[in-house]
C-alpha cells in the first residue's frame, strides 16, 4: 500500500509525555477500532499507530513520546503534513451485552473508538485505566464520557485506587459477569488480564504489539510464533489464538534479535 499525505490538523498535549494528533488524509481511510497505520514523517522514519478517534476523513492518534520518532510527532504544527498507510491488522469484535475494557497507559490509544463502538452497539461498558501517576492517564476524560463506569488506577495512588487495572478487573469479573474483556496495554498487564479472563470462563482480545515494519505480512518481523504475524493476523487477537507463542515471552529487537 502506498503511502498517502495527511495534514495535522492539531497536535494537543494529552498528560505527561502524551500527544494527541490529529489528522486529515488527502482522501478517507475506512478503519475500525483495533487497526493501526503506518505514520511517516519524511527524513525520519515510519512507526506504526493505532487509530485513536474521529472518523474515515480525520481521526486521531494517541502518542507516547518514548524515542527519537514520537519525539518527532510532538514538534509537529496545524499544516505539517505527514505521510500514512493503512488501515492494517484485525479491528476488536463486539460481541454480547456487557463488556469490561482495560487500558494499561498508552494501550488505551484503540480503546478509546473501541468503547465508542461498543455504546453505539448498546453493550454496556465497564472501562479500567491505569497508569504510573495522576499525570499519565491518557484519554481519561473521554473514556469516563465514554463508558457507563469508569474505573482508575495509579501505581502511586496519586488517583483512584493504588495498584493496577488487574486488580481492579479481577472484582469486575465476579461482580459485572462481562461477556467479553478487551485490553491493550503492557505485555504483562495483558497476561494477566488473559489469566483472570480464562479463569473467569470469559472471553478476551487483547492488542499485542511486536516490532511492526511492513505492516502487510511480508518481512516477518513481527512473528509471533505458530505462523501468527501481528501486523496480518492481529495487533488484536483472541487469547486461545496466543496459546503456544512468543505472546507473554520472547519479545524481539528491530534485527529480530530477543530482547
Ligand atoms: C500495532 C501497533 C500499534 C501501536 N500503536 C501505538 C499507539 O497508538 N501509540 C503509541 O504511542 N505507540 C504505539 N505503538 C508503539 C509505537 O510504534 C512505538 O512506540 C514507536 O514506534 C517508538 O518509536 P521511537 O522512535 O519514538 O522510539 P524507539 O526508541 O525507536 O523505541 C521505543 C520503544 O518502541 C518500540 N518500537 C520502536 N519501533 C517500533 C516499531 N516499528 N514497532 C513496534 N514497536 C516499536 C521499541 O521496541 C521500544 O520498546 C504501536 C505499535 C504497534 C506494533
Ligand atoms: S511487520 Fe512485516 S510482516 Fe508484520
Amino acid at each position: 500500500m502506498k503511502p498517502i499525505p495527511a495534514e495535522v490538523v492539531e497536535n494537543r498535549e494529552e498528560c505527561e509525555r502524551t500527544i494527541v494528533l490529529r489528522l486529515r488524509p488527502e482522501r478517507p481511510i475506512r478503519w475500525e477500532p483495533g487497526q493501526f497505520l503506518m505514520l511517516g514523517i519524511s527524513g525520519v522514519d515510519e512507526k506504526p499507530m493505532a487509530f485513536s478517534g474521529g472518523d474515515d476523513r480525520e481521526f486521531e492518534l494517541t502518542i507516547e513520546i518514548v524515542g527519537p520518532f514520537t519525539e518527532r510527532c510532538a514538534d509537529l504544527e496545524p499544516g505539517d503534513v505527514v505521510w500514512v498507510r493503512g488501515p492494517y491488522g484485525k479491528p476488536f469484535e463486539v460481541r454480547g451485552s456487557r463488556a469490561v475494557v482495560v487500558a494499561g497507559g498508552t494501550g488505551v490509544a484503540p480503546l478509546v473508538p473501541l468503547v465508542e463502538r461498543l455504546r453505539r452497539a448498546r453493550v454496556h461498558v465497564t472501562s479500567v485505566l491505569g497508569g504510573p501517576h495522576a499525570d499519565r492517564l491518557p484519554r481519561k476524560d473521554d473514556l469516563e464520557k465514554l463508558s457507563d463506569e469508569l474505573y482508575v488506577t495509579t501505581e502511586d495512588g496519586s488517583e483512584g485506587r493504588k495498584g493496577f487495572p488487574t486488580d481492579v478487573l479481577e472484582e469486575l469479573v465476579e461482580k459485572e459477569c462481562p461477556d467479553v474483556v478487551y485490553a491493550c496495554g503492557p505485555e504483562g498487564m495483558l497476561v494477566r488480564v488473559a489469566e483472570i479472563a480464562r479463569e473467569h470462563d470469559v472471553p478476551c482480545q487483547v492488542s499485542v504489539v511486536r516490532y511492526v515494519k511492513c505492516g502487510e505480512g511480508i518481512c516477518g518481523s513481527c512473528a509471533l510464533g505458530k505462523g501468527l504475524l501481528v501486523c496480518r493476523d492481529g495487533p488484536v487477537f483472541w487469547t486461545e489464538e496466543l496459546e503456544g507463542t512468543e505472546f507473554g515471552g520472547v519479545r524481539r529487537d528491530v534485527t529480530g534479535k530477543p530482547e
